[in-house]
């Protein structure tokens, strides 16, 4: 854990810094554009934009945006984790898990109940994500079954549900 790493909502003012560092992380535009679509959609939630700050300086930054299950029996609301990227100078200090730790703790003070994110499966599971097809949600498009996985926040709350994730439109252009 940095003590001198500061952990808060984004506020008016930083999308600039925000862009600035997912293009960096992930040496391309498309992730910090994915950011901007998200900020200007009905999936955005302000709250859980998180950024990461040393010394005045935004040096990493994660997003939980709004997407939906469909189910035969409705669409079930889950967030979605993503993109999240800390500057390269500034990677495998534990940034990365601080950021996540704490959206993850937010979005259950929130009252969420199930996460879900394509990413690396090494990396994901030490937060508690799980494959999650075998929980019975499918993605929208053909993908590798290992990188696409789930979070409960709450025990129990994928019990019984099968369905397809159904992603923002801003993830369409990715
Ligand atoms: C992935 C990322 C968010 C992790 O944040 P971080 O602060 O560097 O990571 P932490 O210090 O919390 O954790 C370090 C661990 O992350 C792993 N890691 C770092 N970059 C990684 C990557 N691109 N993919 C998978 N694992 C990665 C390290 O190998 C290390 O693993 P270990 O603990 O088993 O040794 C950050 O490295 C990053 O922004 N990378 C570029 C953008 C990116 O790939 N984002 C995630 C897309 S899924």
């Amino acid at each position: 854990m940095l003590s001198d790493v500061e952990i808060r909502p984004e506020r008016p003012g930083d999308e600039a810094a925000i862009y600035e560092v997912n293009r960096l992380a992930f040496g391309r535009e498309a992730e910090p554009r994915l950011v901007d679509a998200l900020r200007a959609s009905t999936a955005f939630i302000p709250e859980l934009s998180l950024t990461a700050e040393q010394s005045d300086r935004i040096i990493a930054h994660i997003l939980f945006s709004r997407a939906t299950i469909r189910t035969t029996g409705g669409e079930i609301p889950v967030l979605v984790l993503g993109p999240v990227a800390v500057l390269p100078e500034c990677q495998n200090r534990g940034i990365g898990s601080q950021l996540i730790e704490a959206g993850l703790k937010d979005a259950r003070e929130m009252g969420e109940r199930i996460v879900v994110l394509t990413g690396h499966p090494r990396y994901y599971p030490r937060f508690g994500f799980k494959p999650a097809r075998p929980l019975g949600i499918d993605y929208p498009t053909p993908i590798r079954d290992e990188v696409f996985m789930a979070l409960e926040l709450t025990p129990g709350a994928l019990d019984g549900i099968r369905g397809t994730l159904a992603l923002p439109p801003a993830f369409d252009d990715v």
